[in-house]
């Protein structure tokens, strides 16, 4: 018997195997804190992809796009991530530059979003992001556009690529750049089997931040 999407979805699972304590009730007065025992423990607890974001953003007339990016790191100033400037990312970013982002640690049922302005960071930093890649990858950033339509000489411009990283393994494409999303807004939200779905949103406001629960 072949069942349909809707049948198997229904059917999958989405209980997590390790559902960690959440003292929900005595939150720290910033989400930093909070925001590094998450990582931590997802990292510790061997939580697969824990650096990968769903990043979201949008051109200046509303037109939203989103995908998966890796964080390079968070820092009391926000969430650091790269890309090329000169893609569908990149665009965005510069002409509306605000985003979105949601990390998903699955296998413990947490997930957090966060929505706020977004900077891009120095030559420097996007140096260190570009150099922390893989040959492979950063072979393919030097080619050719990232988004563009892939050309029937990617093969060899890759290969060509790759040769003057051999060369030059120092090398940076220029288009990579660092992005910072400094947030307005965090909000967590983890699910356990005993008491259900908790959220906690702080939201930037003149003074320093202001948390509250919210309705599940
Ligand atoms: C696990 C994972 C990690 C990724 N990390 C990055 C990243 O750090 N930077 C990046 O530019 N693209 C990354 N990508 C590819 C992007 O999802 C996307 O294809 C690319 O950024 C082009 O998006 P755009 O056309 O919307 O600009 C990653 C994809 C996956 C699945």
């Amino acid at each position: 018997m072949r069942f349909s999407l809707a049948e198997l979805l229904a059917a999958s699972s989405t209980r997590p195997t390790g559902e960690p304590a959440w003292a929900v009730d005595a939150p720290p007065a910033e989400p930093w804190p909070l925001l590094t025992d998450w990582i931590r423990a997802a990292v510790g607890a061997g939580v697969l992809a824990a650096r990968t974001v769903t990043l979201a953003t949008a051109t200046a007339d509303g037109t939203p796009s989103a995908r998966t990016v890796l964080l390079s790191d968070v820092t009391e100033d926000g969430f650091w991530f790269a890309t090329s400037a000169s893609g569908p990312t990149g665009r965005d970013l510069a002409e509306n530059p605000v985003a979105s982002l949601v990390w998903y640690a699955r296998e413990q049922s947490r997930q957090v979003r966060v929505t706020g302005s977004v900077v891009r960071g120095d030559a420097d930093r996007a140096a260190a992001a570009f150099r922390a890649r893989g040959a492979t990858s950063r072979a393919a950033t030097l080619a050719g556009r990232q988004s563009a339509p892939l050309p029937g000489d990617a093969a060899s411009r890759i290969r060509r690529a790759e040769a003057r990283l051999q060369a030059d393994p120092e090398l940076v494409d220029p288009d990579w750049a660092a992005y910072l999303v400094a947030p307005a807004e965090v909000e967590f939200w983890q699910s356990r089997h005993d008491v259900g779905e908790q959220r906690l949103r702080y939201r930037r406001e003149h003074d320093g931040w202001r948390f509250e629960r919210l309705w599940p």
